[in-house]
């Protein structure tokens, strides 16, 4: 596999090896076409293809080289103070059914890679939500108690592994950790032994529903097929404007050799930067994986001092030299809950699943498992909380209302601030700048070289913005992502930036 080319390549990503799968061939037949190749993608794929249904995978790029490729992998029911905050927001009966899908979602990534013994590195550790701050310590207690009250084998501690003390945490016994692409790819092997087909480098353009059929069309023929799953983070198909009920953050992340460290748990700060240190099983020795450093997508002047920070906090807190670096994104909903379900309000033929605020391995497999069993006529008892079309018109509005302020505010804004000339963009740099009346993403190669495409995004034309640490355009607005070239990185754009000839301007 082709690493993915101005990135920065995860741990994970360089830790594991797939055969490359062709793209699409040309028209093909199937009962259900599932669009992206990560851990919601396969899960969902997979599920369907052993209860019976003909399964035809598409992935824009590489299988798991999308989030799933790039986490922290733990594999968990407690996620920060979670259940404190839903039922603070929407009750205690809700709070438990988020509890319950994420159990769902470790239980079965446990099943499939115990079953089809996928070479994953899977093991069971605890979790851990921890403040250093005496403030906070209340907060933890409520967490403890409310993730106890549903049933959760929460316990309060203050008796941690990590090299520095805490002054409080809640612990969560018996989660599990494993190598989130060797999962993953295992998972794509089933579904071709299931008689499922896998392709890759298959951008998925548009959906169309025509009759008892949805047309899937790509740059490499089209699927007709009577279901379609939309597994790409945020829906790249979406006609029930998820996009403005949800939020795009980038977190960082490092690997580390930590042979013989003490880090015996999965820990997660609730502090402020947000730290969170997992150990993985490495052959060669002990790895640590380190995140944190959360910012909203394309909003972030000086990305290179995220990396810079999370290091500083690797060496000095931690005591371990970074080797790999890297960065990721995921979505949150307004309300705090995953979105599951249908992504046109007319048809149950096209399904989706989003907004798994970073704790996709269980949220993500758990949409998996409920949109499969959709697919195959089965009804889950889980689904209606979940659902896409939920109606919370007051929890979650304020952040709603803030999210969509924000992205007009973009919208409007980045068209009128004042730009730089192109003279101004020093080599290795990117800036918009204006053109002869044209918002213009121009970026200087090192060689002086000048790759110059369209600045409106080509989901809903908000103007993108340069991410020095990664050398890529970012939109503000709902995350699109994009190469210096124009290329889609990840969506929910399907379509290039325009290419724009300076010497034309
Ligand atoms: C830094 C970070 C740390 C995290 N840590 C944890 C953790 O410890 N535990 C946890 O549970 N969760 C964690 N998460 C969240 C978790 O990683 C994600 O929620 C999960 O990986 C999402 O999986 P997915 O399959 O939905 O999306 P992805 O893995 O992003 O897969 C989507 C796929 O769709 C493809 N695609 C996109 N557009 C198209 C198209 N048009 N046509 C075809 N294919 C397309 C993409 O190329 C991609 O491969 C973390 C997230 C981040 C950012
Ligand atoms: S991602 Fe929606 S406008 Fe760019």
């Amino acid at each position: 596999m082709e690493p993915p080319s101005n990135a920065n390549v995860s741990y994970w990503i360089a830790t594991s090896q797939a055969d490359e799968r062709p793209p699409l061939p040309g028209e093909a037949q199937a009962d259900l076409v599932v669009v992206g190749g990560g851990i919601t993608g396969l899960t969902a794929a997979l599920i369907a293809a052993q209860g019976g249904a003909r399964v035809i995978l598409l992935e824009a790029r590489w299988l798991a080289t999308g989030t799933t490729g790039n986490t922290t992998a733990k594999v968990t029911v407690l996620h920060g103070l979670v259940y404190s905050e839903l039922e603070r927001r929407h009750g205690r009966e809700t709070a438990w059914a988020y509890a319950k899908l994420n159990q769902l979602g470790l239980d079965t990534v446990r099943r499939l890679a115990t079953e089809l013994a996928i070479g994953c590195d899977l093991g069971e550790m605890d979790a851990v939500t921890y403040t250093e701050d005496p403030e906070r310590r209340g907060e933890i207690e409520r967490e403890v108690e409310v993730a106890g009250d549903l049933g959760l084998p929460a316990s309060y501690t203050e008796a941690v592994t990590l090299p520095y003390p805490v002054a409080g945490a809640v612990r969560l016994a018996g989660q599990a950790l494993f190598h989130p692409r060797r999962y993953t790819l295992g998972l794509a092997d089933a579904l071709e032994a299931a008689g499922g087909r896998v392709h890759e480098s298959t951008r998925v353009l548009d959906v169309a529903v025509e009759g008892d059929r949805c047309i899937v069309r790509t740059g490499h023929g089209s699927v007709r097929s009577e279901r379609v799953i939309v597994a790409t983070l945020l829906p790249v198909v979406d006609r029930i404007g998820l996009f403005a009920r949800t939020a795009p953050s980038r977190s960082y992340a490092l690997s580390a050799s930590a042979p013989g460290t003490s880090i015996a748990a999965m820990y997660l700060s609730i502090d402020t930067p947000t730290r969170s240190v997992r150990p993985h099983p490495d052959p060669a020795g002990t790895k640590l994986i380190v995140t944190g450093e959360e910012h909203k997508t394309g909003q972030e002047p000086e990305p290179m001092q995220r990396f810079d920070a999370l290091e500083s906090f690797a060496r000095e807190r931690l005591g371990v030299e970074p080797e790999h670096r890297w960065s990721a994104q995921d979505y949150r909903s307004a309300d705090g809950l995953p979105f599951i379900g249908r992504l046109d309000p007319r048809t149950d033929r096209i399904l989706g699943a989003t907004a798994f605020r970073k704790w996709g391995m269980t949220n993500g497999t758990a949409a998996g498992v409920l949109l499969a069993e959709r697919v195959l006529g089965r009804s889950h008892p889980l689904a209606p909380t979940f659902d896409t079309t939920r109606l919370r018109p007051l929890v979650g509005a304020p952040t709603f209302a803030r999210e969509n302020l924000d992205v007009a505010r973009r919208f409007i804004g980045d068209r009128l601030r004042s730009k730089p000339s192109l003279d101004e963009v020093r080599p290795g740099h990117g800036a918009v700048v204006r053109l002869h009346g044209r918002d213009v993403a121009a970026y200087r190669d090192t060689d002086g070289t000048v790759s110059s495409v369209s600045a409106r995004c080509t989901h809903l034309g908000c103007i993108v913005a340069f991410n020095a640490a990664e050398r890529t355009w970012d939109c503000p607005c709902h995350g699109s992502r994009f190469d210096t070239d124009g290329r889609v990185i990840e969506g929910p754009a399907t379509r290039r930036l325009r290419g724009v000839d300076i010497k034309d301007e």
